[in-house]
């Protein structure tokens, strides 16, 4: 039994020769290094930097579209923060504690001399000054995606500030707001710190909850003795200041900063420096990295969507036993995440406009690549009554296609014929076969089988 299963991971490990850290491609990873984000990482970091001086600092908005390193970003920046802090704390701590005089005095210095304080303080004043002088900052991570009401944001944050014991912890629901508030504002003061909460993805708290919370944590910093909130807000939306409250406008966006798309050459830098990581050298093409980098660069310079089509390229490659990565993968893989998109959004699709879009598909195979509203009618009523369904009428249908135009699912487009009138043209935008066979295998398997009738003649 032994040696079968030692066999059978030798024949598995062939396919292996590509990777070398996987991790390194996944969304959870934090690179050492960001290129192209030094100058935004010294902008940001020149405004928290105060904090390790005691002061708190101002609030800042980040702006920019998806895969523009705004989380990586933050989240560099606030390791960086921390461990600062816990390193200049633990100087602070030591020299309070420790018994060795002749250490005393250079670990104060050290401490202080990068808080930048003057050191004459801490011989004036002695030690307890200095402790209570420095706060530790804290720094707290909120992805408010996950979050749609201002308790649940309340009671995170308050619960992330430390590690706390069971019953310390607020409860997730059940507690009246004000009291929430007050519990915040105990936890918040007895940590006697600089908070700086890191809220990612703040636009879509926003319409979900409205803006009450910002109103509150803008503002808390009045009711607060011993500790300081800063906010630092990230959001996609470029507009997001536009929805608030002005006084929450002018706190929270007293910095402000845009990253913006990354361009072709950009992206290349970012993936080769990941791909050095990631793969053995010589188990990937040389051109791989520049085609990911442009494909991503028309697609909104996503850094994600480039890391995403490198990694899908190399576990299609690695399930092909190949022993390298090359362009074929890449192409490969951009039509299985471009598959897996549709997919999904043809799935959340209600049942009458599958039956539209099925419809469209179906003229398609048939060789009706170009069809028309009217055909599209006829076909859909045809498939409807099969489903033993309510057959809605023409300017419903008409309805449900402008929904998959705006899905990016079929294209319409209005033509004329000159004195022959009008008529809109639809075409779909996806792969008739593999979709028609996902809903014969779901939903719509009772249609397995039936064509449709097609006896169309209009050119175009
Ligand atoms: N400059 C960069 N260097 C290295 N990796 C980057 C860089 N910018 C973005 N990334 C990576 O691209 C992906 C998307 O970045 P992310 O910070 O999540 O974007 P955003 O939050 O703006 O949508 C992440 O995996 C991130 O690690
Ligand atoms: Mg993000």
């Amino acid at each position: 039994m032994g040696k079968l299963a030692s066999d059978i991971f030798d024949i598995l490990d062939l396919g292996g020769r590509i990777f070398k850290n996987r991790e390194v491609l996944r969304y959870s990873y934090i690179p050492d290094t960001l290129p192209h984000r030094e100058r935004e990482i010294m902008n940001i970091a020149s405004i928290l930097i105060t904090s390790l001086e005691g002061h708190t600092p101002s609030n800042i908005m980040i702006y920019g579209m998806t895969g523009t390193g705004k989380t990586v970003v933050s989240k560099l920046l606030m390791k960086a923060l921390q461990e600062k802090s816990e390193m200049m704390d633990s100087k602070v701590q030591k020299s309070f504690f420790n018994v060795d005089s002749t250490f005393l005095g250079d670990d104060i210095a050290a401490a202080f001399s990068t808080l930048s304080i003057v050191l004459d303080f801490d011989e004036i004043y002695g030690n307890e000054l200095a402790r209570i002088l420095h706060k530790p900052v804290k720094c707290i991570y909120i992805n408010c995606q996950q979050m749609d009401t201002q308790y649940r944001v309340m009671t995170q944050i308050a619960n992330r500030l430390a590690p706390l014991k069971e019953e310390d912890r607020l409860p997730v629901s059940g507690l009246p707001i004000d009291e929430v508030h007050c519990r915040v504002l105990e936890k918040f003061d007895s940590s006697n710190s600089l908070i700086i909460i890191f809220m990612d993805e703040i636009d879509r708290l926003i319409y979900k909850s409205g803006d009450d919370i910002l109103y509150t944590l803008t503002r808390i910093n009045e009711e607060l003795q011993k500790s300081k909130v800063s906010i630092i807000g990230i959001s996609n939306n470029l507009r997001f200041l536009d929805y608030l409250d002005s006084r929450v406008r002018s706190s929270l966006g007293a910095e402000e900063l845009i990253f913006d798309p990354y361009n072709a050459n950009q992206l290349r830098d970012i993936l080769t420096h990941r791909a050095e990581e990631a793969f053995y050298s010589e188990a990937i093409d040389h051109d791989v990295i520049s085609y990911c980098a442009a494909i991503a660069a028309q697609e909104n310079g996503d850094a994600r969507k480039a890391l995403d089509l490198l990694r899908v390229s190399a576990e299609l490659a690695e399930r092909d036993h190949s022993p390298r990565l090359s362009v074929i993968y890449v192409k490969q893989a951009q039509k299985k995440i471009e598959m897996d998109r549709v997919t999904q959004v043809v799935r959340t699709l209600p049942l009458q406009t599958k039956i539209v879009l099925y419809s469209i598909l179906q003229q398609k195979i048939g060789g009706r690549i170009k069809t028309t509203t009217k055909e599209v009618v006829e076909t859909y009523s045809f498939y409807a009554s099969k489903m033993d369904l309510t057959v809605l009428g023409r300017r419903q249908v008409v309805n449900l296609m402008n929904e998959l135009d705006k899905l990016g699912l079929i294209q319409t487009k209005v033509i004329s014929f000159g004195r022959h009138g009008r008529t809109t043209v639809v075409e779909a935008n996806v792969p008739g076969t593999e979709i028609i066979n996902n809903l014969h295998n779901g939903i719509l398997s009772k249609l397995k089988g039936i064509k449709p009738r097609m006896l169309y003649t209009t050119t175009f």
